[in-house]
């Protein structure tokens, strides 16, 4: 049986819809009370994985690295204690690696492969929704500091479609890392190209002074900022990328961007 956790998530509610529409065989857990396994990752009394063959580790969340891997490390712990055989862990593309939250994924991968137990990564991209909710458009006009590079962004329900098509089958994905980076490349120019708008690109200080002005939690801003300069740098576009091996046909990242810019 497959345990498919953080049920309540955007990514996972969408992998656990496809996995219900091809009759899989799975269960749901989440912090949330309506899972078929109440679990919270903070919480290792609740991590109960008996009659789990695979788990599909959905990344926890956003929070301090230590405090991510400190979960991470407590499904892997206990998965293997309680005889778990594979797992499934969605991690962050190659072309993150500048970003700040990288770190805790690549630890992760690295305890998967040291614990014993099957595991597939799945390297997931940047959302295009979440590069299109980071633009805001007022009178016709972007600003954003993302620079004018492309960005290699990929939609949330290609990335569901690629982690049911490995929970299909998931003998065949053993110790296989896909890198899940978005095939037709975009950029914030293009955005505005297509909403028909201006852009016009703000610096990073520029940036960093308005986040200052928000009510966000101080890992955050570094995490944002982390977005903005690799963009600017060129470091989120890649042209490797294996999301066709397991999605034949992605989508448009390009219009699924578009289609959540806010308008300010
Ligand atoms: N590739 C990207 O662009 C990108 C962007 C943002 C985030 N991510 C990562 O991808 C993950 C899934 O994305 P999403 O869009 O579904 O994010 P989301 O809608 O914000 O969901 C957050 C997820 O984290 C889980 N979580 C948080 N704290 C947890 C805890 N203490 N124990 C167990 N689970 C916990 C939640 O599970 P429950 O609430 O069901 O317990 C939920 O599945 C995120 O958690 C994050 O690590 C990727």
């Amino acid at each position: 049986m497959i345990l498919i956790t953080g049920a309540s998530g955007q990514l996972s509610s969408l992998i656990i819809a496809k996995a219900k529409e091809l009759g899989l065989d799975f269960i749901t857990a989440s912090r949330a009370l309506n899972a078929d396994r109440q679990m919270d990752f903070d919480h290792i009394e609740t991590l109960d994985f008996t009659g789990v063959d695979t788990i599909f580790l959905t990344s926890a969340g956003y929070a301090e690295d230590d405090i991510v891997i400190r979960r991470h490390n407590n499904v892997i712990t206990a998965a293997s204690t309680q005889g778990v055989k594979h797992i499934v862990y969605t991690s962050l593309s190659c072309a993150s690696d500048h970003l700040g939250f990288a770190l805790a994924h690549r630890w992760t991968e690295r305890r998967l492969q040291e614990s014993g137990m099957a595991w597939t990564i799945l390297r997931n991209g940047l959302y295009a929704g979440l590069i299109g909710s980071l633009t805001s458009s007022c009178e016709g006009r972007i600003t954003a500091p993302f620079g004018s590079e492309e960005i290699s962004a990929v939609s949330r329900e290609d990335l569901a479609d690629a982690a049911v098509t490995v929970l299909k089958d998931t003998a065949a994905h053993n110790n296989k890392v896909y890198e899940l980076s978005g095939v037709k490349s975009f950029s914030v120019p293009d955005i505005a190209r297509r909403l028909s708008v201006h852009y016009e690109p703000t610096d990073l200080s520029t940036e960093r002074s308005r986040l200052d002005t928000l009510q966000l939690l101080p890992f955050q801003v570094p995490m944002l900022m982390s977005i903005y300069a690799s963009s600017m740098a060129g470091f989120l576009k890649t042209d490797s990328s294996d999301l066709t091996k397991l999605v034949p046909k992605p989508r448009d990242a390009l219009a699924i961007a578009c289609s959540v810019v806010t308008n300010a």
